[in-house]
């Protein structure tokens, strides 16, 4: 290993050293993208507050460990943290992994060299959280990830192919999630549901549920933290939170339809055109507010080099938590109905002078997710061009 050129870097209250790259990509010596940052800083949040909730000494597996900046984080910087696995399958990885758990003096912290599905499938039970942050698709891991998680445990999911999930490329989608995509306007959002129906249904065949506690679609990935629970009679109740939405092309109308089996509608009930369908996918919630506050207050007792941005996105997460599947684009119904865009702020007071609920959502910075309908939208809007 000594012919390498070594980067030093400080996350949180960890040093990390690993071979010196040109570029961010999976061909490095040993992976490490600055760009994640906020990933593994809001993963310290929701980890922390999940071993709060639990009031017990937690198992962590970092499975894909990289340069191992997870797991040595994970044990450095939360409390309450029994003993770390950090797994990947690179002998590269694996001695660095062990170079930066001796860097920081951590003790309780093992690496293993396996194959991640592998490695879940031998340590079944042992862990209370199970961090999987593959190259791409986390699809080919869930199965084991099904099977090892513990009867009470938090899942933390990344998937970086989002152009797969965001309906991009249809086929892919459908190969790794069993789910049609549609790249709409809030396809981000469509491509986080699809993710977390994929959860869903894989953990379903070991009776085990989901609850979805925290997501977001940050830059070229998305992240779900997910609370795991067992039992077949809750497992069949929370399927009934999979299903389908419905999206007009020519008018921008959406629905959405609760069921695996149950029957679509095909046209659209106001302009009549051919709905277009995405799914199955997850129509439970994606947010948890009072989660998402306890991230939000936790922040508070952690050093994170991201502390503004993490902010700004909780936030916004908890802002959009109780808000209705899906969002309006301003521009797009702007555009349609060939006038130009009034202030963002005027629109929501509007929408919300007319009874409706209104809020921003992190996924777009022109996005309302809203319950009130297209024509009501069209009519606020039109109504504002007419005023100014
Ligand atoms: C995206 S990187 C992990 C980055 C790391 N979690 C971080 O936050 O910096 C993916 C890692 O998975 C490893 N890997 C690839 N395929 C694997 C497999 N089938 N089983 C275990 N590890 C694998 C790679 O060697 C690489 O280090
Ligand atoms: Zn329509």
């Amino acid at each position: 290993m000594d012919e390498y050129k070594i980067k030093s870097i400080e996350e949180g209250l960890t040093k990390i050293e690993f071979p010196e790259f040109d570029k961010i990509s999976s061909e490095a010596p040993v992976f490490y993208n600055p760009h994640m940052e906020l990933n593994r800083d809001l993963s310290i949040l929701a980890i922390q507050v999940f071993q709060k909730q639990e009031e017990r000494e937690i198992n962590i597996c970092d499975l894909f460990g990289g340069s191992g900046i997870r797991g040595v984080r994970y044990k450095n910087e939360i409390d309450g943290v029994g003993n770390v696995c950090i797994n990947d399958i690179s002998e590269v990885a694996n001695h660095y992994e062990r170079h930066n758990i001796a860097l920081n003096n951590l003790e309780d912290i093992e690496v293993h060299q396996h194959d991640a599905s592998m490695f879940l499938r031998m340590k079944r039970g042992e862990f209370d959280v199970i961090d999987i942050d593959p190259f791409g698709t986390p699809s080919p891991f869930l199965d084991s990830a099904g099977y090892c998680a513990r009867r009470k445990s938090l899942l933390c999911v990344t998937a970086t192919d989002t152009s797969a999930l965001c309906g991009t490329y249809k086929e892919p989608c459908i190969r790794k999630y069993n789910a049609k995509p549609y790249k709409s306007e809030y396809c981000h959002e469509t491509g986080i549901r699809i993710l977390a129906g994929f959860v869903a249904l894989t953990l379903a065949k070991y009776a085990k549920c989901i609850e979805v506690k925290m997501s977001h679609s940050t830059e070229h990935y998305m992240r779900l933290y997910i609370y795991v629970k067992k039992g077949s009679k809750r497992t069949d109740e929370s399927l009934e939170n999979m299903g389908y939405i419905s999206h007009c092309k020519n008018c921008l109308h959406r629905q959405t339809s609760l069921g695996l089996a149950s029957s679509i509608e095909d046209t659209c009930p106001v302009c009549g055109e051919k709905l277009i369908h995405a799914g199955p996918l997850w129509l439970g919630d994606i947010q948890d507010s009072e989660f998402i506050k306890k991230m939000i207050e936790e922040v508070e007792y952690k050093k994170i080099n991201t502390e503004k941005q993490a902010l700004k996105l909780l936030n916004s997460c908890l802002t959009e938590a109780d808000a209705p599947a899906t969002f309006y684009d301003v521009h797009k119904i702007c555009k349609s109905l060939k006038i130009s865009a009034p202030k963002l702020d005027l629109i929501f007071d509007e929408i919300e002078k007319e009874g409706f609920k209104a809020v921003k959502t992190h996924y777009s910075p022109i996005g309302i997710k809203t319950d009130a309908s297209i024509k009501d939208i069209q009519n606020v809007l039109l109504k504002l061009c007419e005023d100014e």
